[in-house]
């Protein structure tokens, strides 16, 4: 991925993470289109970063991807990058049959939602000088977070299909990147003000400094991620699944 002079949309570019990558590759000199459902925050974020763009964007809505891909094509035709960033967290008890909704919605908005994302705007980065989609995963894609179990899966869920989409994209000419975030501190699941979670800045300080460091990435994990993202390979699965139980 280069760094300056793309055309990117960020789902959930209202606040957090899809919000600080949005700045700063607005800083970086790239045309950035947030997306979001809080048309507040979307018109808060144009008025103070003149240049940014904004979008009313429901991913778990297939109407609202059809009209985000319908303005996008129209308003953006450059556009080269897609950031598939959007996503809920919630805690779970699988006992408590009231739960269901709960992890309906994070299939419908984490997994269907870039699913759908990816179908929609695939079209229009197919054949742009790089190209790029890249999915926000999580670390606890690869060993997961027992009270929050379908957000969970919907993020190994997420890992997998980037991989298959990579393959697929391949001679396309879409690089895909996955990006595997540990705990970051941001309002998702009330994390903001936690020591257990990485300071946001840092986060994409180091985050960008990968990229950076190796423009062809297929994954971008800091090293606070490494540890749960190579759990398997290093055999430490069942301890990092027993401390992430106890945190
Ligand atoms: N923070 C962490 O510790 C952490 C760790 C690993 C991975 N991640 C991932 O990073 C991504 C961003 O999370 P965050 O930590 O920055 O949390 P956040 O501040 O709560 O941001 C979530 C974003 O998703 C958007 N969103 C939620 N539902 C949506 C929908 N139906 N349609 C469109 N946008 C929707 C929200 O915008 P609106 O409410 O305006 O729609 C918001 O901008 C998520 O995919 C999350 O799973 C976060």
């Amino acid at each position: 991925m280069k760094m300056t002079g793309n055309t990117i949309l960020i789902t959930g570019g209202t606040s957090g993470i899809g919000l600080g990558l949005a700045l700063r590759l607005h800083e970086a000199g790239n045309k950035v289109i947030v997306a979001g459902r809080r048309k507040e925050l979307l018109d808060e974020i144009t008025a103070e970063h003149p240049g940014i763009d904004a979008l009313v964007l429901d991913v778990a809505d297939p109407d609202s991807i059809a009209r985000a891909r319908e303005t996008v094509a129209a308003s953006h035709p450059e556009l080269n990058i897609l950031v598939n960033n959007a996503g809920i967290m919630l805690r779970e008890d699988l006992l408590d049959p009231s739960g269901l909704p709960v992890a309906e919605d994070h299939i419908t908005v984490n997994l269907l939602g870039t699913i759908r994302m990816t179908y929609a705007f695939l079209p229009l980065l197919v054949g742009k000088d790089d190209a790029v989609v890249m999915n926000v995963t999580s670390a606890l894609a690869f060993v997961p977070y027992p009270i929050t179990p379908t957000y969970s899966a919907t993020k190994a869920a997420l890992h997998s299909f980037s991989e298959s989409l990579r393959v697929q994209l391949a001679d396309a000419g879409v690089q895909v990147i996955e990006v595997v975030p540990p705990g970051v501190r941001t309002t998702l699941l009330g994390q903001q003000d936690s020591d257990h979670a990485m300071p946001l800045d840092d986060f994409l300080t180091e985050t960008f400094d990968l990229l950076r460091e190796k423009p062809d990435a297929k994954e971008l994990v800091v090293e606070r991620a490494g540890f749960i993202r190579d759990a398997v390979a290093k055999g430490s699965y069942d301890d990092v699944l027993t401390m992430i139980t106890s945190s």
